[in-house]
């Protein structure tokens, strides 16, 4: 399918205008020249609309968009305390004069007295935030779905006394915030060309799936040849890719397209995310390091550094070929390098 008619069809959905699009996309010279690729580097970073942007924008455009359109007056969303996607909706929020409320779970227990990262700046932003503590014996999964219900009985009491409210899941993993990343597969994809350059591989972090789900949509559409490899920040199995097919097909169906994915159209790895989900690891942490020495750039120890130690490691191993071109997507999240110690490990030299 040509660019333009999926872009016409994006453009019929509401949007807000949260972020600074195209976010740049350039050669990272020192670092190809010592890894023997063609290594480039795409800014979600960098995508406004505070100095502490990410991936989550480009959903959040969509999200709040739509919830705008609906009349809503109450965003509630989730995830874990320090998570990027709450502090950039709760952003969001103040900018378009709606009222955030975050349910978040301390998967590591904040200190009231010196709270930290996007915890902070969600109470700077002055966001409604109630924190959930784990239960003792209770898994990632039980906690999150009591998160859901406790927000969802919040959300009831406000719906009786007359109020609207819109719900974004974790992440901002739902079909309209995935078309987000359809748009910004289509963005990278002429950025590359107007750089006249042809590439083999994207590689980015995947958490709960939407970036994704968008990203591959988006190569689809456009039959595109460059491999998306997806480094997965959580521990998914395949029950993962099969839910992320899903959320792409139901982002297709609402655009009107009739291509669909199924869990083979994507190339996820889940071997770097050790030892947990906001639990950092060495390798996540020496790319850290290289990244910031090589090239004067900030990754963070919970989602980009343990995708950037994947590719380091691809490279190193020949499964990314010497001469390779390759797209690393930045998706945001260094505020993390501000958060507690148990989140961001030892990060300087041993
Ligand atoms: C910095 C960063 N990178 C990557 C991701 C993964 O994106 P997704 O949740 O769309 O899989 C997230 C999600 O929170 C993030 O905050």
């Amino acid at each position: 399918m040509e660019t333009t008619g999926v872009k016409q069809l994006l453009k019929q959905k509401p949007k807000a205008s949260l972020g600074f699009y195209p976010t740049p996309f350039y050669r990272l010279e020192n670092l190809s020249k010592r890894l023997g690729i063609n290594l480039f580097i795409k800014r979600e970073d960098f995508s406004g609309q505070s100095l502490f942007g990410g991936n989550k924008i480009r959903k959040l455009e969509y999200l709040i968009g739509d919830a705008k359109e609906q009349g809503a007056e109450y965003i509630f969303t989730f995830g874990a305390t320090q998570s990027n996607h709450a502090m950039q909706t709760v952003e969001a929020c103040r900018k378009e004069g709606l009222t955030p409320i975050l349910y978040l779970v301390a998967y590591v227990e904040p200190d009231e007295k010196d709270l930290r990262s996007n915890l902070l700046l969600d109470k700077i932003l002055g966001a409604e935030v109630h924190v959930i503590l784990k239960n003792p014996g209770e898994s990632d999964a039980e906690v999150d779905a009591r998160s859901v219900q406790l927000a969802r009985e919040h959300m009831k009491r406000l719906i009786e006394a007359g109020h609207n409210c819109y719900e974004i899941p974790m992440g901002g993993a739902s079909p309209i915030g995935t078309t987000g990343f359809i748009e910004g597969f289509i963005e990278m994809a002429e950025q590359a060309e107007a750089a006249e350059q042809q590439f083999d591989y994207l590689v980015h972090a995947t958490g709960s799936g939407g970036t994704m789900a968008g990203l591959v949509a988006g190569k689809k559409l456009l039959n595109h040849p460059m491999r998306i490899l997806s480094f997965d920040v959580i521990g998914h199995d395949r029950s993962y890719l099969e839910n992320s097919a899903m959320l792409a097909n139901k982002s297709l169906a609402l655009l009107g397209l009739e291509e669909r994915l199924t869990a083979d159209d994507f190339e996820h790895d889940n071997s770097y995310y050790q030892p947990g989900y906001e639990m950092p690891s060495d390798k996540g942490n020496d790319a850290i390091r290289v990244l910031a020495r090589e090239e004067g750039l900030f990754l963070d120890p919970v989602y980009s550094g343990k995708a950037f130690a994947g590719l380091l490691d691809y490279v190193d191993k020949g499964i990314i070929p010497q001469n390779s071109s390759v797209i690393f997507l930045h998706t945001g999240g260094a505020t993390a390098l501000f958060a507690e110690k148990e989140i961001l490990g030892d990060l300087l030299d041993k």
